[in-house]
């Protein structure tokens, strides 16, 4: 049987976003019913609302969410009723060359549910990410459920679904960030500061924090930065320079997504450092560097997909570890909101004064 649950939809390009009943179609073979606890509001989800990622509306947004397996369909192994799960937009397909090679990371075949969620007029919805969380209960793959250690709270849980995720992602998995190593982040929103968490966890030594926001970087510092650059007031090459012996940094994290903060980016690394790019440019954003610059500095230009993380050794290993009081999770909870507030959360996170609302259901 179907079921209607309340769920908070983008009817159309820069409308507001409203609750509206949802039917959610019993799991079919390989999908998953998941009862929402928890899901952040991110930028993403803004963007969908804005018709910035396509034109595919109504959306049913939201998708950094935690909850409890409520029912599976047939074929179904890995996650059962009651366990506890992060849902995911990486579902490795375990088919495609990138599985095949050994690199589920980067796997370009994951699934989300084949059936469709609808309006009760039988409206088909697009689901945010293929996750749609903003909703008492959604329909998902299966294998967008990865199941963590339940004693963790839902709303903590459910941001290591996509943006603290790609952001400490950005530092441990693309950037390599080790023991001992300089970082600097420029842009410390909520990626920025997971990549700073990250940073720090795994054992940088000196982590450095761009903004342009003195907010932001007071922040960054509660997150682990060693120390921090207002980018309005100072040049952030040279500080980086100054601050890194005169050399530059072992990794730089580009947080921001705009072609100035890249270059900045590219010249405040060492010889042979790393840039990793997370955040996310808009189509028409261009990059203009000397090609011997890129040449002479050596090093590798990366960017990371969201965090380059595989879902089922990420998640796990990091709840288990904010478990054990070794990464704080919860700091990146500005505030808790009902389903009713996403459209307020979106100004506030415009206004740059929240990491993350979480509406919890
Ligand atoms: N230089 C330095 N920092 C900047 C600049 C700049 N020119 N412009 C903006 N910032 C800072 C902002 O002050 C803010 O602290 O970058 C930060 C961006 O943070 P958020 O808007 O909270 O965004 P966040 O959720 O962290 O995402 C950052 O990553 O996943 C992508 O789409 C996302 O592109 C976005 C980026
Ligand atoms: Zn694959
Ligand atoms: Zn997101």
């Amino acid at each position: 049987m179907a079921q209607e649950v309340r769920g908070v939809i983008a009817p159309g390009k820069d409308e507001p976003v409203r609750i509206e009943t949802i039917v959610v179609p019993d799991p079919g073979p390989g999908e998953a019913v998941v009862r929402i606890q928890a899901c952040g509001v991110c930028h993403t989800d803004l963007h969908y609302k804005q018709g910035g990622i396509s034109d595919d509306f109504p959306f049913l947004l939201g998708h950094e969410a935690a909850g409890v397996v409520e029912s599976v369909g047939d074929g179904v192994t890995d996650v059962e009723p009651g366990g506890f799960v992060i849902l995911n937009w990486r579902a490795v397909c375990g088919k495609c060359r990138a599985c095949l090679r050994g690199r589920p990371w980067y796997c370009f075949d994951t699934h989300n549910a084949k059936q469709k969620m609808t309006l009760t007029d039988g409206t088909e919805l697009s689901p945010a990410l293929g996750i749609g969380a903003f909703a008492e209960k959604t329909l998902v793959a299966a294998g967008q459920c990865t199941k963590v250690d339940p004693a963790v709270s839902a709303q903590v849980a459910g941001l290591l679904g996509c943006g603290v995720m790609a952001g400490i992602g950005a530092a441990i998995n693309t950037g390599n960030v080790g023991r001992g190593d300089s970082v600097a982040v420029i842009g410390c929103g909520g990626v920025g500061d997971a990549a700073i968490a990250g940073s720090r966890l795994a054992g940088a030594a000196k982590i450095i924090a761009v903004d342009i926001d003195d907010r932001k970087l007071r922040t960054a510092r509660s997150m682990g930065a060693t120390h921090t650059v207002n980018s309005r007031e100072t040049d952030p090459v040279e500080a980086i320079r100054e601050l890194t012996g005169g050399f530059g940094a072992d990794v730089v994290i580009e947080a921001v997504g705009r072609p100035e903060t890249y270059q900045q980016a590219f010249y405040a690394r060492d010889l042979a450092g790393t840039v990793v790019l997370v955040g996310v440019p808009t189509p028409e954003m261009k990059l203009e560097l000397p090609l011997l610059d890129v040449f002479g500095r050596g090093g590798s230009l990366k960017s990371s997909w969201y965090g380059d993380c595989l879902p089922s050794r990420d998640f796990p290993m990091l709840i288990d570890l904010h478990l054990q009081g070794r990464l704080d999770l919860g700091a990146f909870v500005t505030e808790t909101i009902q389903l009713d507030e996403v459209e307020k959360a979106f100004e506030r996170m415009h206004q740059g004064d929240v990491l993350r609302s979480v509406v919890v259901l």
